[in-house]
């Protein structure tokens, strides 16, 4: 494989040194545009893994005990930063996970204005104060002080798809709290997220506050969530994952955002123009690689035709390519997503889907194929596909729409597009999801509000406010006077 121009043996990051494995063990990160070699990883022994954590122990004591607007501060420093670094992150995340350069440099900004919001939020916690005469037999000399307190060492494990802004929502919340972190990254953006731990060293990081371990998830995962000296993980990723995390991590807290299927439903009243457009943005950018994306279309069979077309037409203006040629459809993060892709739109066509737009298909390069008339027998009406692909399903009433939604297994958002507001809050009411949008896409923006998935899209809520309510716990102190 060809090397980009770039290319660099990446360390991993110990009580601020820039480490390579003893092993001499490295892992390739290829790139999803051509496969080209963006850089090498070291791939970490357990006694390394473990080193690192027992150190971010170590120092949580002493992190956990600096003034609240001294870690305000760092977090503060720490946006500069990555905004001083904003091009070489963006660069690094473009050629990394094969977003254009522009969608690449807005996660950097966006990622800085999430850290400045998480470094003023996190000064407003406080605990409160409770008297006992409230409950029979207790007097008001009893008096408990509730305090908020860090958990300890948080472990932090990102995904690919925001290898920095998945990153960051997890770490900054740690940090402001008084936790210290070891920051585990998806091993395809692993670079982005070393290079985003670069700016927060440049910041003042004390030694040992934050921690990063490389390798494959697969090969540490269970040492990393099982290690004694853990006191709680957040995890963003795919559901098998979290399940198994959830599974092996036991007696602390465990906060999952995993994945979805989430619906938009469309009712013969809405506004068909802004439905379509919505859907096909939210369907879609990124090449449909974001666990809030629209990923099937429930529509009234009165206005199906109508809005199939529009969605049509709106998928015709999409370009298909190269994520350095600024396409809005991109090459998949790698082959087996592609295939997995593929098999979902085989299995639609196989039993009957109706194939409305259909692009190219080169290697991991899928074009959007939008497939209408998909039935419930189909992989693609029930299955993530996370890739370019929109199944309509046609229903007869909104009941339908959401009896078929009820059996949904991923419960993270649903779109209900209507004028009738009324409509949208009963239908809102009845959707076992974290979060409805009314005449919206699905999205986790903006980024103070609470995100959050049921059933099998998660455990746990985040968003700034709850994501710092996250990394705390309560400390009890009863006065009895
Ligand atoms: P993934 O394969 O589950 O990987 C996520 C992270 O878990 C990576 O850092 C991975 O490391 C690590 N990992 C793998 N096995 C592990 C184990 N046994 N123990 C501990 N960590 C382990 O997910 P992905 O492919 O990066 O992301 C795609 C999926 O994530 C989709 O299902 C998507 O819906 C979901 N997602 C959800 C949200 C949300 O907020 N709900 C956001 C983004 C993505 P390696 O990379 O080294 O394998
Ligand atoms: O992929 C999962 C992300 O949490 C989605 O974030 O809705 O801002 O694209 P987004």
């Amino acid at each position: 494989m060809p090397l980009q121009k770039n290319f660099k043996l990446h360390q991993y990051l110990y009580n601020n040194e820039w480490k390579s494995s003893d092993t001499g063990n490295t892992i390739e990160i290829n790139s999803p545009d051509d496969g080209s070699i963006v850089g090498v990883v070291p791939a970490m022994s357990q006694e390394e893994v473990d080193r690192s954590i027992i150190k971010t122990a170590n120092v949580q004591e002493e992190w956990a005990a600096t003034d609240g607007h001294e870690r305000s501060d760092l977090l503060h420093k720490w946006a500069e930063e990555l905004e001083n670094m904003k091009d070489e992150i963006g660069n690094m995340i473009h050629l990394e996970v094969g977003k254009t350069l522009t969608a690449a440099k807005s996660e950097v900004k966006r990622t800085a204005q999430l850290i400045r919001h998480t470094a003023e939020e996190g000064l407003r916690t406080h605990g409160s104060f409770i008297q006992g005469d409230a409950f029979p037999g207790a007097s008001k000399s009893t008096k408990a002080m509730v305090q908020k307190v860090p958990h300890g060492v948080v472990l932090a494990i990102s995904p690919f798809n925001y290898p920095v802004n998945l990153a960051a929502s997890k770490i900054a919340p740690a940090l402001i709290t008084g936790n210290t972190v070891v920051f585990k990254p998806a091993t395809q953006g692993a670079i982005s997220g070393l290079l985003m731990i670069k700016a927060l060293v440049k910041a003042g990081l004390p030694k040992s506050v934050v921690n990063v371990v490389t390798g494959r998830g697969s090969i540490i995962g269970d040492f990393l969530v099982t290690h004694p000296e853990v006191d709680m993980i957040t995890f963003t990723g795919g559901t098998s994952t979290g399940q198994h995390i959830a599974k092996k991590a036991s007696m602390i807290p465990v906060v999952l955002e995993l994945g979805g299927k989430d619906p938009a439903i469309v009712l013969e009243d809405a506004d068909l123009n802004k439905a379509a457009k919505e859907i096909v943005s939210g369907a879609l950018s990124y090449s449909g690689q974001r666990c809030t994306a629209i990923k099937r279309v429930m529509v009234i069979d009165k206005v199906a035709d109508e809005l199939v077309e529009k969605i049509k037409t709106n998928i015709a203006t999409l370009k298909v390519g190269k994520s350095t040629e600024e396409a809005d459809i991109t090459p998949l993060i790698d082959q087996k997503s592609a295939d997995y892709v593929i098999s979902l739109i085989d299995d639609a066509v196989k039993k009957g889907a109706t194939v409305v737009s259909k692009g190219i298909i080169q290697d991991n390069l899928i074009g959007v194929t939008l497939l209408d008339h998909v039935s419930e027998d189909m992989r693609i009406a029930w299955e993530e596909q996370f890739g370019p692909v929109l199944p309509i399903m046609r229903v007869s009433n909104e009941l339908e729409a959401i009896d078929l939604e009820k059996r949904n297994e991923y419960g993270l958002q649903a779109s209900v597009f209507t004028k009738n507001l009324e409509k949208a809050f009963v239908l809102a009411d009845r959707l076992e999801v974290g979060t409805v949008q009314v005449n919206g896409k699905t999205s986790r923006g903006p980024d103070h509000f609470p995100f959050l998935g049921v059933k099998n899209s998660g455990q746990g809520v985040q968003g700034i406010g709850r994501s710092i309510d996250s990394m705390l716990r309560d400390k009890v102190l009863v006065l009895n006077l």
